[in-house]
């Protein structure tokens, strides 16, 4: 096979979590540090990096099918066919299985493995097809280059994988066992961000209150030394899990004014037969008492969860206390999601798996509960006066988009800038978005 000229121009396209969207702009980074540049909306580039999801049947079938429109859309400038990376959790799961079912991707490359990513650019274009799935000891993070230029929101992966091994999850097996990042390189990369524009910081996760330094430090000690960064406005973390959920981290809801009023909190089900099958470790009963402590010390908490319809063996009685629980909390927004049998997972051969049909029935009733409590819980916020971080322009000329401190969609006119911490009074809601009125325009 004949050399291929190197690629000049790039496009990520990540699917699924957020760690996946951090690991995408990190590809990107290290891609434009290689001296390629970022594809132009809409052209097509000489390398594309599909950076996958595994966690439900359709993420992962939906690379197959990507591949198979990109080849047939996308050719090089030079006439050839684009080089196609397959990043992120499919690669770690199928790796070599990617190459034999797709002839046209180039490279499959895990996510504790992209650093190398320019190794295996030459390589593909040497005529090879390198597959990377190593968990390799050096950390990616020790040799990816250094944020330069972010929007007024940015993602710090502070964690990765997990422990917990619930029955129906690959991420255990996707992402490896529980890693920290250690405390220096978090604030140096925290500090970074806010130099490169970030007005607030996401601390990414899997288990992302699992976090612990060498020193045995918890999440809250982190957030408490970002929080003194004088030009980072706010912090966020997600995603949590109930059994992490300490004392400390509690506290730090209240006692650190920049971590906003938001807890993601994934319950899965509202019954404790199913939580007990899907081995969450955590009862109904002991989720509940969570939210009541960490309403105790900051009664203004928007909650969010994920939920599983039709888990294997699920009764519809079983699947009616999801509803209850459902109405009982009261989230500003929720995932939820139809099981999807994995393969290598415990759940995947347990008797009782759910026909499509009453799935997508429980899927519908749970969506309509969750919106009915989305859509109360935005009215509730009408008549408040919040801060607005402005993070794009709105449709509308003169119109702006931002996050409140609850992570609701804000829009109003008038004079901004992204990145923006505008005063607004909220007037109107809906279920996706609240209307606002700018009050007057913040201190950048
Ligand atoms: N089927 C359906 N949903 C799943 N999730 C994880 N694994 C599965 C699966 N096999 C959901 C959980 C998790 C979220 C990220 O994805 O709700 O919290
Ligand atoms: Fe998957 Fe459970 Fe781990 Fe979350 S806690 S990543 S659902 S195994």
């Amino acid at each position: 096979m004949t050399a291929l000229s190197p690629p000049r121009t790039y496009r990520v396209k990540s699917f699924g979590c957020q760690m996946n969207v951090y690991d995408g702009e990190r590809m990107a980074e290290l891609l434009s540090q290689q001296g390629i540049s970022p594809a132009p909306d809409g052209e097509a580039a000489d390398l594309v990096v599909l950076n996958t999801c595994h966690i439900r049947e359709r993420a992962a079938e939906k690379v197959y099918s990507d591949i198979g429109r990109i080849t047939k859309e996308w050719g090089r400038n030079d006439g050839t066919a684009p080089l196609i990376a397959v990043a992120g959790c499919v690669a770690q799961a199928e790796g070599e299985e990617i190459m034999k079912r797709a002839p046209a991707v180039s490279m499959v490359v895990g996510p504790q493995a992209y650093h190398r990513l320019p190794g295996m650019i030459a390589e593909a274009m040497g005529g090879g097809r390198p597959v990377d799935t190593d968990m390799p000891a050096e950390t990616k993070f020790d040799v990816l280059p250094a944020r330069r230029k972010v929007g007024p929101s940015a993602f710090l992966t502070v964690q990765e994988g997990c422990d917990k091994f619930c029955t129906y999850c690959v991420v255990p097996y996707t992402r490896g066992a529980e890693i920290s990042r250690p405390f220096s390189d978090l604030v140096a990369e925290a500090e970074r961000l806010v130099d490169a524009g970030a007005r607030e910081i996401t601390l990414l996760g899997q288990n992302v209150n699992a976090w612990r330094d060498a020193d045995g430090r918890g999440l809250e000690k982190l957030i408490e030394v970002l929080a003194a960064i004088p030009s980072l406005a706010r912090i966020r973390y997600t995603t949590s899990h109930p059994n992490d959920m300490t004392d400390g981290l509690i506290a730090a809801h209240r006692d650190i004014g920049k971590l906003m009023p938001f807890l993601h909190l994934p319950v899965q089900a509202g019954n404790d037969r199913v939580l007990k099958a899907m081995n969450r470790s955590h009862s109904v009963a002991s989720y509940l008492a969570i939210l009541d402590r960490v309403r105790a010390v900051r009664p203004d908490i928007a909650l969010s969860g994920d939920f599983i319809v039709g888990f294997p063996g699920e009764t519809d009685a079983e699947f009616e206390d999801t509803i209850r629980l459902v109405e009982a909390v009261g989230y500003s927004q929720c995932f939820s999601f139809k099981y999807s049998a994995r393969p290598g997972t415990p759940a995947a051969t347990m008797d009782g798996q759910i026909p499509p049909e009453v799935m997508d029935e429980r899927l519908q009733r749970l969506q309509t509960a969750l919106n009915i409590g989305q859509l109360a819980f935005n009215q509730a916020s009408v008549g408040k006066r919040c801060t607005v971080l402005v993070e794009r322009k709105g449709k509308l000329p003169g119109q702006w988009l931002g996050k409140s401190p609850w992570l609701q969609s804000v829009h109003f006119f008038g004079e901004a800038a992204i990145g923006d911490l505008v005063e607004v009074e909220l007037l109107d809601a809906g279920g996706n978005s609240l209307a606002g009125q700018l009050l007057h325009p913040a201190h950048a």
